[in-house]
């Protein structure tokens, strides 16, 4: 019996390692969490384009949105671990199980990760018809408007979303809340003056400030991002406490043998160090990880850090966990 299963699990290595060897032999999805046009989106697709020559596949980007990125998360935690579907996501894959009582998958075991794409901050936007021109004008706005005000967000746990209760507690105030499917939709309603604020990641607010469609005012992070200088940071706004740095990363179902991790990690990291990205992600003031945290076990500890983080935070700031 017991050389019966030795036997049965040798020959699961072999398969697993032949599997690894012809990896990959058809086209791989990319699943995206959130909305075409949005943050996450465009990190996607500058990088499915590297990634694609290194790996001599096609890599083809499928949007599945709705409830937060969770459905993204649960379609990815059903599919093979076979390395031909993977997903980007961010700290909205952490945030989750604090936020929706009925996953239908673990967010700690269903995943693995397959490393660190790209960090950068959040920047809180006005639509152009704002008279607000100044941070400390616009946080008197949001003040005296009070439950008239209305925030968009990207769905519950998405990082507009807890930019969103960040700024809420640091101002004291409940805006009325605004969901979309992305900060893509999001960002369309903002600049058509649908929608009063929007906390979106620099990526997609960059263009969008530097070409007039929307008003940018206070950058979530420690220092002026050097694209859009103006925009002051939030210790400089007066609100040290509204401080926020978003980042994703490449994940595969559970199970994806270690050989296939290894090439998709590869492929990552060739498109990490591709000079066209790093001009693209510098433009759109978000960056890489340093390659010393490249490694799939630097992407491992972030997500379980991040998983704790985001529970505790979600906990002392009374958000329920609730079913989508
Ligand atoms: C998006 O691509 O729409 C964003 O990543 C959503 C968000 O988390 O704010």
């Amino acid at each position: 019996m017991f050389r019966a299963l030795r036997f049965i699990a040798a020959l699961m290595v072999l398969a697993g390692s032949a599997q690894a060897q012809s990896f990959p032999n058809k086209v791989i999805t990319l699943v995206v969490p959130f909305a075409a046009g949005g943050p996450s989106d465009v990190i996607a697709r500058l990088i499915a384009q590297p990634m694609s020559q290194s790996l001599g596949q096609q890599i083809i980007i499928e949007n599945v949105v709705g409830a937060g990125g969770t459905l993204a998360a649960a379609r990815v935690a059903r599919a093979a671990p076979d390395g031909y579907t993977i997903m980007i996501h961010h700290l909205a894959l952490a945030a989750a199980p604090s936020l929706y009582s009925n996953l239908t998958y673990n967010t700690r075991t269903a995943f693995s990760p397959l490393g660190l794409v790209n960090t950068g901050p959040m920047v809180l936007l006005g639509k152009k018809t704002l008279e607000a021109k100044t941070a400390s004008e616009l946080i008197a706005y949001m003040k005296a408007q009070g439950s008239k005000l209305t925030m968009a967000h990207a769905g519950n746990g998405s990082n507009a979303h807890l930019c969103a209760i960040l700024l809420g507690k640091a101002l004291n105030i409940k805006p009325v809340y605004v969901p979309y499917n992305g900060t893509g939709p999001a960002m369309n309603d903002l600049v058509s003056g649908q929608v009063d604020v929007l906390c979106d990641q620099s990526t997609t607010s960059v263009p969008q400030i530097l070409g007039g469609g929307v008003k940018g005012y206070i950058v979530t992070s420690d220092k002026r991002l050097d694209v859009i200088k103006d925009v002051v940071t939030a210790r400089e706004a007066g609100l040290p406490q509204f401080d926020m740095t978003i980042w994703h990363g490449l994940y595969a179902p559970a199970g994806i043998p270690p050989d296939i991790v290894a090439k998709l990690n590869d492929a990552l990291r060739k498109a990490l160090a591709d000079p066209m990205i790093v001009d693209r992600f510098i433009a759109a003031g978000t960056t890489t990880f340093p390659s010393s945290e490249w490694a799939v076990a630097a992407h491992k500890a972030r997500f379980e850090f991040e998983v704790e983080r985001w529970n505790t935070f979600l906990k002392e700031a009374g958000v329920a966990a609730a079913a989508r």
